[in-house]
């Protein structure tokens, strides 16, 4: 069942760099019908209020982007609020659409979901084969329990309920509404504020920590918000023939990874630093490739549309505004 443009749809965590990316995406194709709340208005780990929200508004379809998101610090400080809040949040979202009648749902995960030690590209398959990433396990075992709770859902009541919940695995994210926190920020905004911060204070040197040779990949998050919407319309037909009930979930990738040099000289040239990039080697380098295999969206029809120099720009622009 594909939405019509007045159907009722939530889109949780709308005030988030993903969740606000969905809501521009599905009004720019004419959806008239998207509620919201924010935060403050509707904790989602608070179990009656999803309840009460659900009975109030009776949603069509849900996109589930709120979350506890944070990087490496945030994730080894607070490991007890990572796994509860998302648990509580996914639990309460998930079971209370389904009592509530709803026949679609989108659930967001995350390429954290992988083992540490997948084959690269990691393809769908590589979930449950191995040791997670110690320091965000808590929150890629959230995500799991997510993508499987989307599953047993189907399983058991999508032939009697028509129940149809999916899930999505982006890539690392970059864009609009992004965090440029200092401390407390992904790799593409961090830079963003290194190399606007050096120009500004005529800096004749930018040091990144490691060798720069590692490997990541990145998608706008608009690319993101357009596959979500795609992957969620997808007739069902369609999407059982590319996916397995117990393997459901569907990596969201750009296709292509670059160096981490590489990156801070896209960066260097969007913001307009002139100086120099050096490399401290003696700081920890991470894993030397992370990129997902996006062979089944791809296969799907979907591909990314945007490219780095491009998106970064654009969130250059969404870092001088705020
Ligand atoms: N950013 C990335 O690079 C990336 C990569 C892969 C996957 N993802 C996934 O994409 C999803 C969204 O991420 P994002 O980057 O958009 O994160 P974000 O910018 O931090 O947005 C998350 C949103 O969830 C809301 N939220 C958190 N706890 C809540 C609660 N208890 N009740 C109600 N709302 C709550 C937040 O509201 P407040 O700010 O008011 O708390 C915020 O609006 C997550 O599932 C994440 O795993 C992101």
């Amino acid at each position: 069942m594909t939405a019509i443009l007045n159907s009722k749809i939530y889109v949780a965590g709308h005030r988030g760099m993903v969740g606000s990316a969905i809501v521009r995406n599905l009004e720019a194709k004419g959806f008239t019908n998207i509620v919201i709340r924010t935060h403050a208005e509707l904790d989602l780990t608070n179990q009656a209020a999803v309840k009460d929200f659900f009975e109030a508004e009776k949603p069509d379809q849900v996109y589930l982007a709120a979350a506890r998101v944070g990087g490496i610090h945030a994730n080894n400080t607070y490991p007890a609020e990572f796994i509860y809040d998302n648990l509580m949040i996914q639990n309460n979202v998930i079971h209370q659409a389904f009592v509530h009648g709803v026949k679609k749902l989108l659930f967001l995960g995350s390429s954290c979901i992988y083992p540490k030690l997948a084959p690269q590209p990691m393809s769908e398959d590589a979930l449950l084969t191995g040791k997670l990433e110690s320091t965000n396990e808590p929150y890629a075992i959230a995500k799991i329990a997510g993508i499987k709770m989307c599953e047993s859902y189907n399983r058991q009541y999508g032939t009697s309920h028509g129940v149809d919940y999916r899930s999505v695995m982006p890539t690392n994210l970059y864009g609009p509404g992004d965090n440029y926190h200092p401390e407390n920020s992904h790799v593409i905004p961090a830079l963003i504020r290194r190399f606007h911060e050096a120009k500004v204070s005529n800096a004749p040197e930018v040091v990144i920590w490691g060798t720069g040779t590692p490997r990541r990949e990145f998608l706008y998050v608009d690319d993101m918000a357009a596959a979500s919407v795609f992957v969620m319309e997808l007739d069902k037909k369609t999407y059982d023939q590319h996916a397995e009930p117990m393997q459901s979930h569907i990596n969201v990738g750009f296709g292509s990874d670059i160096t981490i040099e590489e990156l801070a000289e896209a960066v260097g040239d969007t913001v307009g630093f002139k100086g120099k990039i050096s490399f401290d080697a003696s700081k920890p380098d991470g894993s030397l490739r992370k990129w997902i295999d996006s062979g089944r969206l791809n296969n799907l029809g979907w591909r990314a549309k945007i490219g780095l120099d491009e998106g970064l720009r654009i969130a250059y622009q969404d870092m001088l505004s705020r």
